[in-house]
């Protein structure tokens, strides 16, 4: 049966999404980064809102633009920083998707004063970030969780191992072996493994297309 909120299939429903790269300071002047353009998180952000979600779209530095009445854009820079926004807005979501590129080490003591050149070679020590999706996995109660994972070899099973360890209802699995996968590029190619390791693989698509297929196979999952 049909009714008016067929079309509004997330109406009523809270979205978390990360998305972005994640910049970690050396000193005031540089940082550890990565070339996550947000495309795919931003791309996400807006199917959901489209389909009447409410969203909270956690961004590191990215030049991406939205405007949404439903989409709230919460700009951070640093893992860390991300690590505190998802907690905040976690609680309260149905549905979290953390397609954030966060950096898996950050400088262990950030310089206050620029780093001058001076010997023929720099070291910088470095220490872990904080899991964020593993975190949120850890303490997850309602909320659908869904990772990312960009593999370049032995992807099927990393993906996996990925799902247990971090606690996740479902993976989107990105080779870069996929040629027109990955970050600066416009299209995506993904496979969707949910936890009972059933894989779906999908066609090369743009970044908008392979947001559409995404949150359908939420959705998909939400009613079964
Ligand atoms: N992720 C996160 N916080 C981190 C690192 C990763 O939330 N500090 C999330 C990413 O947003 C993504 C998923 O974890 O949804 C997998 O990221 P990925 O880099 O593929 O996996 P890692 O667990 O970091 O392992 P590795 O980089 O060694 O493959
Ligand atoms: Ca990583």
């Amino acid at each position: 049966e049909k009714d008016v909120f067929s079309k509004l299939p997330l109406k009523g429903k809270k979205v978390l999404i990360t998305a972005g790269p994640t910049y970690e300071a050396i000193d005031p002047v540089r940082f550890i980064g990565n070339h996550s353009s947000g495309k795919m998180g931003f791309a996400i952000a807006k199917t959901a809102a489209n389909l009447g979600a409410e969203v909270y779209l956690i961004s590191g530095p990215s030049h991406q633009q939205i405007k949404h009445s439903l989409i709230h854009r919460i700009n951070v820079v640093s893992a860390e920083e991300m690590y505190a926004e998802a907690h905040n807005y976690f609680k309260d979501v149905d549905i979290a998707i953390l397609s954030a590129a966060v950096a898996d080490y950050k400088p262990k003591n950030v310089v206050d004063q620029k780093i001058k050149k001076k010997d023929a070679s720099l070291t910088i020590e470095l220490a872990p970030t904080k899991d964020i999706l593993a975190s949120l996995g850890a303490i997850k109660k309602q909320q659908f969780l869904v990772g990312f994972a960009l593999e370049t070899n032995n992807e099927l099973e990393n993906a996996k191992n990925k799902i247990k360890r971090k606690n996740l209802d479902a993976i989107v699995l990105n080779s870069l072996r996929d040629k027109g996968a990955g970050f600066a590029t416009n299209t995506n190619k993904i496979t969707i493994i949910d936890k009972d390791f059933n894989e779906k693989p999908f066609n090369l698509k743009s970044k908008n297309e392979v947001a559409k297929d995404i949150i359908n196979e939420i959705i998909i999952k939400l009613h079964a």
